[in-house]
């Protein structure tokens, strides 16, 4: 367990989360997607401290965040294709995997891979916290390995409240509060490093119409490749509560995550990922409402046994909303090979 502290923005903070990263500490920033547990790209203690607190294996490796093109294409083996990619997407919500440049880089955070995962993002402060950097950061989910993601200060704060996590150096980890995270799933990952077209390795705000609309040609994910992305197991996301996902009603102990109108009324708790039926709205409430259903849930005065979700449209950015309920859901069939 580590102590967390939230630091409101201010200038003063920015600095002090500025002087924090240059001297070797790990902090949490807000990006547009979800928060992030970033430290220098290059330091492998840093690193490690974040390996450490998440309890995430090493051989998943992290994204690295960076603050312009030019930092970019210091990392990485430029093609025509990326460089149009990061044209129409960057700064934003997409991740690339790319080839290294210098394969000796980033040793711990591309857990020894010869392909790294970037991405500019699109965030005012995490911007101008880079900016004020002279290192890349890399920032998995602000979140303990295999539970939920946050989009707030508060969620992140009690994600490493849980007394089972690895112990670091590191006593207090401060978290820059950026308000709620305006899309609200994590970066869309695509793997450049298929000479026969674009594979989409996680779902998420870039769509796979939105790449196809602007001329990209996709592949589809090669089963025989093995995980490429590892947080795309089957079932990782783990809230502590059973969830099953694209229902028509609640059974009566069920609470009820409702979508667009609502079709049903009698349970106990209901929350409403989007009552005008926007998934982009929806796709920003999944990961709050997910938490406040599990701090429900683990109240010893519980109102519900299980939580039901109405089904989500699966256009758009409902794909990655599928796809992150369906990795917290609860099996019904018994579970692949993949699902550790
Ligand atoms: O929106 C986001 O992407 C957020 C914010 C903080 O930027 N970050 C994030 O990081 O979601 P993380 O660590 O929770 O998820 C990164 C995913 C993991 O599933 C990891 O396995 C995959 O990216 N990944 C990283 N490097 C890779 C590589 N070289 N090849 C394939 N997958 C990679
Ligand atoms: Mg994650």
């Amino acid at each position: 367990m580590i102590l967390t502290q939230i630091l409101e923005d201010s200038k003063a903070n920015r600095a002090f989360v500025i002087e924090q990263l240059v001297a070797g500490s790990c902090v949490v920033l807000p990006t547009e997607t979800v928060y992030g547990l970033a430290a220098n790209a290059y330091n492998n203690r840093s690193i490690a401290t974040i390996y450490n607190l998440k309890g995430r294996p090493h051989f998943n490796p992290l994204i690295v965040h960076a603050s312009s093109w030019k930092s970019v294409a210091e990392m990485i083996i430029v093609t025509p294709e990326i460089e149009a990619l990061a044209h129409a997407f960057w700064p934003g919500p997409m991740t690339i995997v790319a080839n290294k440049k210098n394969k000796d880089d980033f040793a711990l955070a591309s857990a020894g891979l010869d392909t790294i995962a970037v991405r500019i993002p699109q965030h005012p402060l995490f911007q101008e916290i880079l900016h004020n950097i002279a290192f890349p950061l890399a920032a998995p989910s602000a979140n303990p390995s295999n539970y939920l993601s946050a989009t707030n200060a508060h969620d992140v704060a009690l994600g490493f409240s849980q007394p089972t996590l690895m112990k670091t150096d590191q006593e207090t980890l401060y978290i820059l509060n950026g308000g709620a995270c305006a899309y609200g799933l994590e970066s869309t990952i695509i793997d450049t490093t298929h000479p026969a077209g674009l594979c989409i390795l996680r779902e998420g705000p870039i769509t796979a119409a939105a790449l196809m609309q602007k001329g990209f040609s996709l592949i589809a994910p090669r089963q025989t490749e093995g995980i490429k992305a590892p947080g795309q197991l089957s079932r990782h996301y783990a809230p502590q509560f059973p969830l099953f996902i694209q229902r028509a009603y609640p059974r009566e102990d069920q609470a009820w995550l409702a979508f667009g109108a609502q079709t049903h009324n009698h349970s106990n708790v209901t929350l409403n990922l989007s009552e005008s039926g926007s998934l982009e709205e929806a796709a920003s409430n999944l990961f709050t409402y997910l938490h406040q259903l599990n701090i429900a849930y683990l109240n010893p005065q519980r109102q519900f046994a299980s939580v039901a979700v109405q089904s989500i449209p699966e256009e758009g950015i409902g794909m990655a909303i599928l796809d992150r309920l369906s990795r917290a859901s609860t099996p019904e069939f018994p579970l692949g090979k993949d699902s550790l």
